[in-house]
């Protein structure tokens, strides 16, 4: 019986291994999304029954887990050097000549994509998974195996059987440019700070605590580098096919070139053909293949003299400064934003630059009519990067950061630690209001229909609409007559509006744009506390307890009660109707009536499924567990019990519990 158990569970965790495989580094996937959720989904179920063939490799275990890690450091076995960077085809025709007087036989590069991410050294054991390290210091790196298993394109568990029993290979991890605009667009909705670039988001991702948060931000990794004693090819090329092979995913874009002639041709084609990758690339690496000769050539103390890292030349321009503008945000974040004389920079006409903040203005020393180096690298948004201060005028003045809010005249704040300044005017200055009306309608929060950034314009500057509360007591009478408006899109709207007070109160709380308060983050402060009144109850030390949840958030959170024109909003919103508790659907812990107590389910059940029977005794502060022991206080039993275990459970003396007495145990009917 649990033989066969045991051979379905690893037949399943192979066939998942093959279709991810298939899926995200062949791009071939073999069958549809439905069937693959469906053996995930069984794989899940007998993982569960069995905790005995608990492996922490299955791809089960992929989407993360929200225990918090404090991350270990670890020392790489062999040290993460960095290469030494060339700019021109003259110094890489140098380098070729050191290599050419050094070999005195012939040879052939590789030459590769310069991935730009985090680069990371995984270690593999028997074909599995043991640990994945950031680079650290080069000696020392961060454990963050646990994050980088809930990336789909890195196997946890190798295809084949001729890899060397234990092995490194060493790679970059990346966030692709889509995922990396959606990331930064939910930041700016939740008046989070913006990653300036995908290799920024990819760091921070990887040392978050939470593998979960990890898991949905879809990062993706590429290897380029095998080390071990064992590896199975004397080049470096072979070894790239054979990781290939055992599941890594390998960039298709990699060249043998015979002569440097080759390699400044596939430099030439790459830097403009990287424009049309998923990924930011910085460069091309070229190496020497034949791994005899790169031991030949060996190392400096900081590289290897077998390798060249070629660096693209980041589009650059000069222009003039012409001024500074400051955007009042709805969080009343102000940001500033550089006006330029318009110029010609990789294929966009560029007038205007973010400047970011106040720091990034004093460290660039600023002043206006400067001669300004504008660049566009990974990023998409143009930055200025330095002055030109000998052509600076001798009585330029220097950029000087606002001290009062350019539309409502407050001074501007700034709380200490932070880059940001703000506006603190958050009930009357235009543009904040504005922006929360336009957040609080947007899709993902109450998404009501026929409102549009337009009509919101239209209807304050009408008087109609001061903040969120004023929607919802709009009349047909009032809208109908305003410009293109008819009875139709009226009716849509308030039609909408109504209908908005079953948007569950996860999604409320994130629409009351609270900052730092995103759409994850509103989501596990909902589930977390089950209300607005709960929520609003605890102290800062009982916010951070929160997952995620850190000194920032807790004092945003905070700040926000605080304000008593925010707590009079919430009551006039909660007397049209709006969710400002979770409902039965919300995973709120509900009592602590389980406190203590493991209890095992088995069999079937009528009115919930073990899913909802799991979540239910957790809510409830109890422990589901897999399987009956000692420690094992009752056994939630429906239909169709298995006999082993009903015998198990008359050896210990367990009591049963029927699917109404547990319901009546935790007080729901
Ligand atoms: S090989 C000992 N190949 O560039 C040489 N590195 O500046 C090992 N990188 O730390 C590195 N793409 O993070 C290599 N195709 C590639 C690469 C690559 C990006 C990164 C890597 C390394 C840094 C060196």
């Amino acid at each position: 019986m649990n033989i066969e158990i045991s051979n379905r569970i690893k037949r399943l965790r192979k066939e998942l291994n093959e279709h991810n495989y298939r899926y995200y580094v062949l791009s071939e996937p073999s069958i549809s999304d439905f069937e693959f959720d469906m053996k995930m989904r069984e794989l899940e179920q007998l993982e569960q029954q069995h905790p005995e063939f608990f492996d922490p490799n299955s791809p089960t275990q992929r989407v993360g887990s929200d225990r918090n890690l404090e991350f270990e450091q670890v020392a790489h076995r062999y040290p993460m050097l960095s290469l030494t960077n060339a700019y021109s085809e003259g110094e890489l025709r140098d380098f070729d000549q050191r290599v050419r007087r050094e070999l005195e036989t012939g040879f052939e590069y590789v030459c590769e994509l310069k991935f730009d991410g985090a680069s990371i050294s995984l270690t593999y054991e028997k074909g599995s998974l043991v640990r994945a390290v950031t680079r650290g210091d080069g000696e020392r790196g961060d454990d963050v195996t646990a994050n980088v298993r809930t990336i789909a394109s890195i196997p946890l568990m190798l295809r084949g059987n001729d890899y060397p029993p234990q092995f490194e290979i060493r790679g970059e991890i990346v966030m692709p440019f889509p995922v990396f605009e959606e990331l930064n667009l939910q930041r700016e909705e939740a008046g989070e700070p913006l990653f300036a670039n995908p290799r920024n988001a990819t760091s921070g991702t990887l040392k978050m605590q939470n593998s979960a948060m990890v898991a949905s931000r879809k990062l993706d990794a590429y290897l380029y580098f095998l080390l071990g004693e064992n590896l199975p090819g004397a080049t470096h090329y072979e070894n790239l096919k054979k990781a290939r092979e055992w599941g890594f995913k390998v960039s298709e874009h990699i060249a043998l070139c015979q002569s440097v002639d080759e390699v400044l041709a596939f430099i030439a084609r790459w830097e403009t053909a990287r424009f049309q990758l998923p990924v930011a690339t910085d460069g091309i690496v070229i190496k020497i293949n034949s791994l005899k000769q790169q031991e030949l050539l060996g190392f400096t103390a900081k590289s290897p003299k077998w390798a060249l890292a070629y660096k693209f030349k980041a589009e650059e321009a000069t222009t003039t400064l012409l001024s500074v503008d400051y955007q009042v945000g709805r969080t009343g974040a102000v940001t500033p934003v550089a006006n330029l004389e318009p110029v010609q920079l990789a294929g966009t006409r560029v007038k205007r630059a973010s400047l970011h903040n106040a720091d990034i203005i004093r460290s660039l020393d600023l002043h206006l009519g400067d001669t300004v180096f504008v660049e566009k690298g990974g990023e998409i948004i143009p930055k200025i990067t330095g002055t030109d201060v000998s052509k600076r005028h001798p009585m330029a003045q220097p950029v000087q950061f606002i001290t009062t809010c350019p539309e409502c005249g407050t001074p501007l704040v700034r709380t200490e630690g932070e880059a940001a300044h703000y506006c603190p005017n958050d009930t009357g200055c235009p543009p904040q209001i504005k922006g929360k009306i336009e957040h609080f309608i947007s899709r993902k929060a109450m998404n009501i229909e026929g409102l549009g950034s337009e009509t919101v314009e239209l209807l304050f500057s009408k008087g109609l609409v001061n903040n969120v509360a004023d929607l919802y007591d709009l009349k047909a009478e009032q809208l109908v007559p305003l410009e293109r408006m008819g009875e139709k899109s009226a009716a849509r709207i308030l039609e909408s509006l109504e209908t908005s007070q079953t948007v569950p109160f996860s999604r409320v709380l994130f629409a009351l744009g609270i900052r730092y308060v995103g759409e994850t983050v509103a989501k596990t402060l909902a589930s977390a506390t089950g209300s607005i009144d709960r929520l609003k109850s605890l102290s800062k030390e009982e916010l951070t307890t929160i997952n995620e949840v850190g000194d920032r958030i807790a004092e945003s959170i905070l700040d926000y009660f605080s304000n008593p024109r925010h707590l009079e909003l919430i009551e006039r919103l909660r007397s049209k109707g709006l969710q400002f508790e979770s409902d039965s659907q919300d995973n709120s812990l509900r009592s602590n009536v389980l406190e203590g107590i493991s209890i095992v389910i088995s069999g079937t059940f009528n009115r919930y499924s073990r899913d909802e029977l799991k979540q239910l005794i957790e809510l409830h502060g109890g422990k589901n567990v897999g399987s009956i022991s000692k420690k094992t206080n009752y056994i939630l039993a429906g239909e169709n019990m298995g006999p082993s275990k009903l015998e198990k459970a008359r050896q210990l003396n367990i009591p049963l519990l029927s699917e109404e007495d547990f319901l009546a145990m935790i007080g729901n009917n």
